[in-house]
C-alpha cells in the first residue's frame, strides 16, 4: 500500500511521459530512459497502457528491453495496481501512454511523481504540451498534491528552432529539460531491435543525449527536488 509505515521500502519513482501528440517521443523516451537506468544498475519496471502496444511489440523483440520487466495494461481501472506493484519492486517505473488523453492516462498522472512531456519543436507540439500541463494541473487539483512536470525537446534537427520551442515551453508554465533528444538515426534504429542506443552505441551521440537527459532528471526523483 502507498506510504506504509517507516520501515517500508522506498517505493520506486514515477515517470510518466504522455502528450496527445502522436510520434512526440513517449515511448522512446521510454525505452531509452529504461535502457539507462537498468544500464547503470537500477531496477527499472514499465508499464505500456497505450492501445497500440508499441513499447510491449519493442520489448518482445528480445532485445535489451526484453531484460526489464514489462507490464501491458490497457484497462485504466488496472493502471494503478500495477503502478503499485512495479514501484514497490523496482527503483524506478516508466509508464508509457497513448498519444491521445484517456482515463488510462488520467489515472496515472494522479500517482506520477514526475510527468513528462516530450514535445517535436513545432507549434502544434508545443501547443499539445501546453494542453498536458493543464491537464496534469487538474490532476493536482483532484489528487490534492503537485505533481511535478518537465518537457523535453525531441527529434531536435536546429537549434535555434529547439530555443524558440524551449522559450515558448517556458512561457506556457511547461519547463523544458535543458538536455534534449537530437534527431538521430539511432533512435530509429534501436526500435527496430527492441533496443536502445544505451547498448547499441554506447559511445555515440544519441546515447550522450540519453546520459544527459537521465542525468538531469535524476536529481528530480532522487533527491526531492522539483
Ligand atoms: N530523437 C529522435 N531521433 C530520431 N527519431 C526519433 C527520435 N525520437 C523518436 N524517434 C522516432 O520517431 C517515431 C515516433 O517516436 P515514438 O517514441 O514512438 O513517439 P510516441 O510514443 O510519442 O508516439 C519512432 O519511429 C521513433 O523511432
Ligand atoms: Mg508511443
Amino acid at each position: 500500500m502507498r506510504g506504509e509505515g517507516k520501515a517500508a521500502r522506498q517505493k520506486g519513482r514515477v515517470i510518466v511521459t504522455a502528450t496527445a501528440k502522436g510520434g512526440a517521443g513517449k515511448t522512446t523516451c521510454v525505452s531509452c530512459l529504461g535502457s539507462y537506468w537498468a544500464a547503470t544498475g537500477r531496477q527499472v519496471g514499465l508499464l505500456d497502457t497505450d492501445p497500440n502496444q508499441t513499447l510491449a511489440r519493442w520489448h518482445k523483440k528480445g532485445g535489451e528491453l526484453a531484460n526489464l520487466t514489462l507490464r501491458s495494461e490497457t484497462d485504466e481501472h488496472a493502471i494503478i495496481p500495477a503502478i503499485d506493484e512495479l514501484s514497490a519492486a523496482h527503483d524506478v517505473v516508466l509508464v508509457d501512454c497513448a498519444g491521445f488523453s484517456n482515463q488510462a492516462m488520467i489515472f496515472a498522472l494522479g500517482v506520477a511523481d514526475l510527468v513528462l512531456i516530450p514535445a517535436m519543436t513545432d507549434e502544434a507540439n508545443i501547443f499539445e504540451a501546453a494542453k498536458m500541463k493543464r491537464l496534469v494541473d487538474s490532476t493536482s487539483q483532484m489528487t490534492r498534491r503537485t505533481i511535478a512536470i518537465r518537457s523535453i525537446l525531441c527529434r531536435v534537427k536546429r537549434s535555434q528552432v529547439a530555443e524558440h520551442s524551449r522559450e515558448q515551453l517556458k512561457v506556457m508554465g511547461v519547463p523544458p529539460l535543458m538536455a534534449r533528444f537530437n534527431d538521430r538515426v539511432a533512435f530509429q534504429e534501436a526500435s527496430f531491435f527492441g533496443s536502445s542506443p544505451v547498448t547499441l552505441a554506447p559511445k555515440g551521440p544519441a546515447s550522450e543525449d540519453i546520459k544527459a537527459v537521465a542525468e538531469e532528471l535524476e536529481p528530480l526523483l532522487w533527491r526531492g527536488k522539483n
